[in-house]
């Protein structure tokens, strides 16, 4: 059988990157202003430390201002709502993102809520929820993997996607719902389908489009995608990996690659597909935040 082409996450990632820094320096140029992120982590998570140096480090290469909040895990609720309220007002800050998951004691959808709806570069909080739901995607800001998952199905497709059979499993707020309402903005038949779907098999086999957002390590197996079918992975999963070592983890998908890449018409790749393009797009919405707040005409979109 042919195997799938390879989705090069990374790559592509790379290009919006490019294309971000080059659109930064003209907001520069325009505005002697650089888009400015605040990330915000508490407490000492290793991943979400992973991640968030990560977000720095991109937001410097585009040539953004990006500050780094790092409380101690025992920071108390107020003291969070008070620095997301000094980021509302501070200037020189376009878009603040709050790492999730906060720590128990703290409130996280209260501190969602609080961040100014124009700076949310997340798209979490519900006036974004609200306009992306409602179809003004262009009002919005979009959460970041759903939008990256989309960039990568138009590289791959082409503008194509127009009455396609789309299956996302997961139907998380950060992923699985705001991805299914990106789908259905692009005219695709959307089906939701997760943990508690009947024969989610044959759900998954009707599919020209599969996106798997459900969290658990190779659940969706290769002979229940459709010959020819595109699969979007966003699963990141941790698994002992003891060809490697004894201790040693590596890291898998949601989707069972190494089968799926026998009957996928392309697939991405874990690592290496869609966790590139979620910085890469939270570098766009800065952008997007950073034009709007400073009253300047948007730029085409990305996708
Ligand atoms: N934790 C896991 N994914 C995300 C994300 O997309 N945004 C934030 N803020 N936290 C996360």
């Amino acid at each position: 059988m042919p195997q799938a082409q390879i989705i090069d996450g990374k790559a592509i990632a790379e290009s919006v990157r490019d294309e971000i820094t080059q659109r930064a320096a003209k907001l520069l140029e325009e505005s002697g202003k650089q888009p400015g992120l605040a990330v915000v982590l508490v407490g000492e998570d290793p991943a979400s430390q992973v991640y968030v140096r990560n977000k720095d480090r991109a937001a410097e290469a585009c040539g953004f201002h990006s500050v780094k909040h790092a409380l101690a895990a025992d920071t108390s609720e107020t003291d969070v709502l008070s620095l997301v309220e000094q980021l509302n007002n501070d200037p020189d800050i376009h878009g603040i993102l709050v790492q999730l998951p906060l720590p128990d004691h703290i409130d996280e959808s209260k501190v969602l809520r609080l961040i100014r709806p124009e700076k949310d570069v997340d798209g979490f909080h519900p006036v974004n929820v609200g306009l992306l739901t409602a179809g003004e995607r262009s009002s919005a800001l979009v959460p970041c993997t759903p939008a990256g998952s989309i960039v990568l199905l138009k590289r791959t497709l082409g503008n194509t996607l127009s009455g396609k059979n789309a299956v996302v499993v997961g139907r998380s707020n950060i992923v699985g719902k705001p991805m299914a309402s990106l789908l259905l903005q692009e005219s695709c038949t959307v089906t939701i389908a997760h943990s508690r779907t009947r024969d989610l098999p044959d759900v998954v086999k009707a599919a020209d489009i599969v996106v798997a957002a459900v969290g658990r390590p190779e659940m969706i197996k290769g002979d229940w995608i459709a010959p020819g079918a595109t699969v979007i992975d966003v699963g990141i999963n941790r698994v002992p990996a003891p060809e490697r070592g004894e201790g040693k983890m590596r890291l898998v998908g949601d989707v069972a690659f190494d089968e799926a890449v026998e009957y996928a018409g392309a697939i991405t790749p874990v690592p290496g597909g869609v966790g590139p393009m979620t910085i890469a797009m939270l570098m766009a919405n800065t952008l997007t935040a950073a034009r709007r707040l400073l009253d300047l005409p948007e730029e085409d979109p990305l996708f």
